[in-house]
C-alpha cells in the first residue's frame, strides 16, 4: 500500500455576495477512502464539480482537508507526489525554455549536478518520445500532445513514485489522447510508478485503470477493483453511467440541502431513508464497496 485515505472531507465557503460576508458552505468531498496500491493505476470517475480536482490537490497538499486524513507510506513527501494537470498549455511557463522546465525540479530537489543532470535530461526526453533538440525551443513552440509529454517528463524527472493526473488527455484531440495513455502505461510499466488518474470519461478510466472510485456529488458511490465494479455494477449512479444512458441528470442544488444520498433525486429505487440518511459504504465482496441503502 502506497497511500490510504480515510474518511477525507473538504468544504469551500462561499461568499453570498461582495456586499454581504455570509457564507455558505460546499461540501467538495465527503468520507473518501481508498487505498492505492504500489504498481496500480487508481480510476477516479465523476462527472463535472463530483469533487475530482479537490482529492488530486488534497493528495498533493494543495489543499488542505477538513475531515479525515490521507497516510502517504513513503518518506519525502513532495519529491515522491507530483502532479500532471489537464491542460499543458497553462501548466508549462511560457517564458521558459524545455530545457529550464525540466531542470526546475532538479534544482527544487537540491539534485542539480551539471553534467549529470544534462544526461538526465537526454534519457527524460527519450522516454517521453521527444528529441533532444526540443530543449532549446519554448512551449508555443510544440502542439497540445507534445506539450504534454513535456509536463509527464516535468513530473517524473526525479522519479516520484505517485503521479497524480487530473483529467491529462481531455484538452487533446482523440488521436493524441490514446498516444498519450499509451505513454502513462509504458511509463508505469518502466519506471513502477503508480497513478491516481482522474477523468469524467468512462472510456478512458476503463481502458487505463486497474481499480476505480466513482465520485458523485462529492460522494463516494462505488470503488473497487475495476472489473468487479464495470462487470457487475451495482449501484443506481454506476449502473446509469455504464449502460451510457446518463441523460440529463437533476443536479442537487445547496437549496436541497437534505442529508441524505445525493442520488436521491435521481434515483429510480430511493425510498424516505435514501433521503433522511447518507448510506454507508458497505463491501459487497473481496474488492468491491458500494454506497446505497438499498443494496443493505
Ligand atoms: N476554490 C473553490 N471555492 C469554492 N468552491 C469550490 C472551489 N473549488 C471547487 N469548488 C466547488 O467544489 C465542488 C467540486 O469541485 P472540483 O473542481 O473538485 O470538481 P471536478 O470534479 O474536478 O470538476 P471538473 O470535472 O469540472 O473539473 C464544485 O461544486 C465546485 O464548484
Ligand atoms: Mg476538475
Amino acid at each position: 500500500m502506497l497511500l490510504r485515505v480515510e474518511n477525507l472531507g473538504k468544504q469551500y465557503a462561499i461568499s453570498k455576495s461582495f456586499f454581504s460576508n455570509k457564507e455558505t458552505i460546499v461540501q467538495a468531498l465527503d468520507n473518501i477512502n481508498f487505498e492505492l496500491r504500489e504498481g496500480t493505476i487508481l480510476g477516479v470517475l465523476g462527472e463535472t464539480g463530483s469533487g475530482k480536482t479537490t482529492l488530486a490537490k488534497l493528495i498533493v497538499k494543495l489543499l488542505e482537508p477538513n475531515n479525515g486524513k490521507i497516510i502517504y507510506n513513503f518518506d519525502n513527501f513532495p519529491r515522491n507526489v507530483q502532479m500532471v494537470f489537464q491542460n499543458p498549455f497553462s501548466s508549462l511557463n511560457p517564458m521558459m525554455k524545455i530545457k529550464d522546465i525540466l531542470k526546475e525540479p532538479f534544482l527544487i530537489h537540491h539534485l542539480d549536478n551539471g553534467t549529470d543532470t544534462d544526461s538526465k535530461l537526454r534519457i527524460l526526453l527519450e522516454k517521453v518520445n521527444l528529441s533532444y533538440d526540443c530543449l532549446k525551443h519554448h512551449p508555443d513552440e510544440f502542439s497540445g500532445g507534445q506539450r504534454q509529454r513535456i509536463a509527464i517528463a516535468r513530473a517524473i524527472a526525479i522519479e516520484p513514485k505517485v503521479l497524480v493526473c487530473d483529467e491529462p488527455t481531455a484538452s487533446l484531440d482523440l488521436s493524441v489522447q490514446a498516444q498519450i495513455l499509451n505513454l502513462f502505461i509504458k511509463l508505469k510499466e518502466e519506471l513502477g510508478l503508480s497513478y491516481i488518474f482522474i477523468s469524467h470519461n468512462i472510456e478512458v478510466i476503463s481502458f487505463i485503470a486497474d481499480e476505480v472510485l466513482i465520485l458523485y456529488e462529492g460522494k463516494p458511490v462505488e470503488r473497487g477493483l475495476k472489473n468487479k465494479v464495470f462487470n457487475n455494477p451495482l449501484h443506481p449512479y454506476t449502473k446509469i453511467l455504464l449502460s451510457s444512458d446518463i441523460g440529463e441528470l437533476q443536479k442537487t442544488s445547496a437549496q436541497d440541502n437534505y442529508s441524505g444520498c445525493k442520488f436521491y433525486t435521481n434515483c429510480k429505487f430511493s425510498s424516505d431513508i435514501c433521503k433522511q440518511m447518507t448510506p454507508e459504504e458497505i463491501k459487497t465482496e473481496e474488492g468491491h464497496y458500494v454506497s446505497c441503502h438499498i443494496l443493505k
